[in-house]
């Protein structure tokens, strides 16, 4: 497994780590719903490997759905533009919402599609995110379910990438802004 991972890079959580964490936000979501039915809204692709493993931590009714949320950095966009794309088939009118996430960094994604699922009239919206980098904040959001803080640090793995890679690592890590991976 060891060749998957960055060469410069610190653990900062371990698949088991992780996997307790993931557990207790399950019970957390739970107590919080009380039996109510929720509809989990994924955000593609970062929330993927996470939300696999949440959801079956919610002992809860549930449907899921997804979301696809991209970000342009490229010199010919306008940096933190977002795209959001929606499912077609999304039902959320009088739903109970709840909208997962890898990381909460600036907020700009996520305040983004909680303002679009809002215009879809659901019957309440929440927020999670495995980890939240609030030194970073800058949209007006917080997390109503949310994992692990960290300070400002570009973290891969779990589902998290970087420019598309290592998001099979089972580890979070941290890399090392003076030795990003050199990626072909
Ligand atoms: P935002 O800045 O809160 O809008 O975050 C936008 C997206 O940037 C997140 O959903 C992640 O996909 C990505 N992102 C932010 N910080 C990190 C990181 O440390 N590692 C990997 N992806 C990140
Ligand atoms: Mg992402």
């Amino acid at each position: 497994m060891k060749t998957i991972y960055p060469e410069h890079c610190d653990t900062l959580f371990t698949g088991q780590q992780i996997a307790t964490k993931v557990s207790e936000m399950g019970r957390e979501i739970e107590a919080h719903y009380a039996g109510r039915e929720v509809t989990v809204v994924a955000v593609l692709h970062g929330a993927l490997v996470f939300v696999a493993d949440l959801m079956r931590q919610m002992d809860m009714p549930m449907h899921l759905t997804a979301i696809v949320a991209s970000s342009y950095h490229g010199a010919a966009t306008t940096p933190g533009q977002l795209n959001v794309r929606l499912d077609n088939k999304l039902d959320i009118a009088g739903r109970h919402v709840l909208v997962v996430d890898d990381i909460l960094d600036t907020g700009r994604t996520l305040h983004r599609i909680r303002d679009v699922i809002s215009e879809l009239d659901p019957a309440s919206v929440k927020v999670c995110a495995l980890v939240d980098k609030p030194s970073r904040r800058v949209a007006d959001i917080e997390a109503d379910f949310c994992g692990f803080e960290i300070p400002d640090l570009f973290i891969v793995g779990y589902g998290l990438d970087y420019n598309g890679r290592f998001r099979n690592l089972p580890d979070i890590v941290g890399l090392d802004p003076d030795n990003l991976p050199v990626l072909d």
